[in-house]
């Protein structure tokens, strides 16, 4: 029986524990460095980036705007190779993992095509790309009641409001089964009160889908909430400021923001940023 399997039914932080004991890292980067030359000269996107991140964990990146947030994703996703370092997701090249469709991506735009129904939106992937046998995956129906859209499978994009759309997207991303989702400011654009309903929504699909999450965020309230570990990082260039550990248990509720551990890990974090 593979660790994985033998972990299903585990509760979430002993899936993550296990994972990590086990080293069965989601993904693992040593040393990643990423530089772009351009007509201005040369930029230090990410330098010397190393992390491990268990399977079936939270992980948030946290950081200054331009740190390299979004440039890290884009190499664990392989849509971008670095300059220097190595990187595994799932145990092998994050090619690999991009071609057996074990990363799902969610963009802060939701990038749905307005022809399509919410349905149609959240079954493109698998027309595309073609079906792939994945265990636990589930159908563009059942994914659509998981994010909380059940009876609107028929809607048009332009019917849905901005924090439907996100949940369709969350849908679409889901609809490979993928180990690893990468979520890039996935909320941003939506007001408090949808972001709030959403990070709790959140929550729920990762403990039912036993998805390794890497999130990303301006937002130190949305990292402490969702995390199991937020990793901190410095601008120009892009360094591993400090990865803060958060054991508020589990399910979390939003009233816990109130709680005297939220409060101090909020502000651990946000003094933390205060020197990137
Ligand atoms: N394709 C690119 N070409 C040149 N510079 C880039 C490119 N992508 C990102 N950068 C630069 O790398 C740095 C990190 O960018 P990014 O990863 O988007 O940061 P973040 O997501 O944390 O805001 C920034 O200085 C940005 O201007
Ligand atoms: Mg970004």
């Amino acid at each position: 029986m593979t660790a994985s399997v033998a972990m299903q039914g585990m509760p979430m932080a002993e899936r993550a524990a296990a994972a990590t004991s086990s080293g069965g890292a989601a993904v693992h980067c040593d040393g990643i460095t990423m530089r772009f030359t351009t007509e201005r000269g040369t930029v230090t996107a990410l330098d010397g980036i190393s992390l491990s991140i268990p399977q079936g964990s939270f992980l948030t990146l946290l950081g200054p705007s331009g740190c390299g947030k979004s440039t890290l994703l884009r190499v664990i996703a392989d849509l971008a190779a670095p300059t220097a370092g190595s990187i595994q997701v799932l145990g092998d090249r994050p090619e690999v993992a991009r071609r057996n469709r074990d990363i799902g991506f969610v963009f802060q735009d939701a990038a749905l095509l307005p022809w399509r129904t919410a349905i149609q939106n959240v079954s493109l992937p698998l027309e595309v790309g073609g079906t792939i046998a994945h265990a636990g995956k589930r159908s563009p129906a059942e994914l659509l009641k998981l994010v909380g859209l059940a009876g609107w499978e028929n809607a048009f994009p332009h019917e849905l409001s901005g924090g439907m759309r996100q949940r369709v997207a969350i849908a679409r991303a889901l609809v490979s089964g993928p180990k690893l989702l990468l979520m890039d400011e996935p909320f941003g654009a939506l007001d408090e009160i949808t972001r709030d309903r959403l990070n709790e929504e959140l929550l729920q699909v990762w403990q039912s889908t036993g998805t390794t999450i890497v999130f990303v965020t301006h937002s130190i309230y949305e990292a402490v909430f969702l995390s199991q570990q937020v990793l901190v990082l410095a601008a120009r260039p892009g360094r591993v400021r400090e990865l803060v550990p958060i054991h508020l248990p589990l399910p979390r509720h939003l009233d816990m923001r109130e709680t005297p551990e939220f409060v101090r890990l909020a502000g651990h974090l946000r003094r933390v940023l205060e020197t990137c």
